[in-house]
């Protein structure tokens, strides 16, 4: 152990209180110009540090760093998250970060976080709003030896481990939106971007992208997405360590992963069928350029919409934005209001 590692697991140890520069000097035998250089390090790290004269310095209770050595401590998976971990302070978009570690020969289960992204990227060029300290960014690779049509079902699988993982472990009553937003009480609060790079007729790798909203009260998100966005602390009152909420996910993200290799998928699509409750529900669907409106027949293997419009025909929609008839009904009365 360094001494930053000594000097951090003391400060642990008296979490929420105040330790005199003077005792932690004497007892992990380091100067206290050394001591003043590592708490400077500990807060560039994302931990929430107070200092003051005669008093010393203070852990927070609040501070929820998610740097590679917290993850990897009490993580229970083999691979995933397991060797490589990079954790950057502020980034672009982990995604783009992962694609190029990847393309440089990364392993599967690289695992790039971030405590920020300036340019972190949603679904059909959005933008993902990734302020620091309050949500979860980060990017999986993959490399499973599969043909490129079978992608979609990594993107159905990454919804539901996502969803199992927030009903484990905070009872949260949500929905999956087709193909793969969280949502509760009808607001979202995770999206998934996967990207897929392929040679011929094979998968090189593929990047799963998950942003989630986690301690953000509603006035720290954007104006304009209060309307539609939620957190895990807006919907449950409490805070939650980001870090907890990462080791689970990548422990269950192992266990379906090797289903999935395991052409076990049809137990992962029942589950997210269940999560989606969309078929047989009237929906309307934007894609590019065009809408289209009717009832959802499945949701195949492959992850594509089957949708019957009101003269029978069956339409197979591959990627859209979905709106339920319930919702549907609710714009049309604010028009008529308006
Ligand atoms: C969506 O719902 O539109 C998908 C949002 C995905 C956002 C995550 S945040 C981490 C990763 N890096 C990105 O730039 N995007 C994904």
């Amino acid at each position: 152990m360094t001494t930053k590692d000594h000097l951090l697991l003391y400060l642990k140890e008296n979490q929420g209180h105040w330790v005199s520069g003077e005792l932690i000097s004497n007892n992990l035998s380091v100067s206290r110009a050394a001591i003043w250089k590592h708490i400077h390090k500990l807060k560039e790290d994302g931990y929430i540090i107070e200092s003051a004269p005669k008093k010393g310095y203070l852990l927070s209770e609040s501070s929820d760093p998610i740097t590679a050595d917290e993850i990897r401590k009490g993580l229970s998976t083999k691979i995933f998250g397991k060797k490589n971990i990079t954790y950057l302070k502020e980034t672009d978009s982990t995604n783009t970060r992962a694609k190029e570690l990847a393309a440089q020969g990364a392993p599967e289960g690289t695992l790039v976080i971030a405590e920020k992204q300036t340019k972190g990227r949603g679904r059909r060029g959005r933008s993902w709003f990734s302020p620091p300290g309050d949500g979860i960014y980060f990017s999986l690779i993959l490399r499973p030896i599969i043909s490129p049509s079978e992608t979609p079902k990594i993107t159905l699988m990454t919804a539901v481990v996502l969803a199992e993982t927030l009903i484990s472990l905070m009872k949260l009553k949500l929905r999956i939106k087709w193909p793969n937003d969280i949502l509760v009480n009808g607001k979202k609060l995770a999206g998934i971007l996967t990207e897929i790079s392929t040679d011929m007729d094979a998968v090189n790798y593929i990047i799963v992208g998950l942003g989630l909203n986690v301690n953000a009260q509603l006035e720290d998100l954007p104006k304009e997405i209060r309307k539609t966005a939620t957190s895990i602390l807006i919907e449950t009152g409490k805070q939650f360590p980001r870090v907890k909420l990462i080791q689970h996910y990548l422990k269950l993200y192992e266990i379906f992963y090797d289903m999935f290799k395991n052409n076990d998928f049809e137990p992962i699509m029942n589950r997210w069928r269940e999560l989606a409750d969309i078929i047989g529900r009237q929906i309307k669907v934007d894609v590019i350029g065009k809408t289209h409106i009717g009832k959802v027949e499945d949701v195949d293997n492959d992850g594509v919409l089957i949708l019957k419009d009101d003269q029978g025909r069956l339409q197979r929609i591959f990627s859209g934005d979905v709106t339920l008839a319930r919702q549907l009904t609710r714009i049309s009365h604010e028009q008529l209001i308006k």
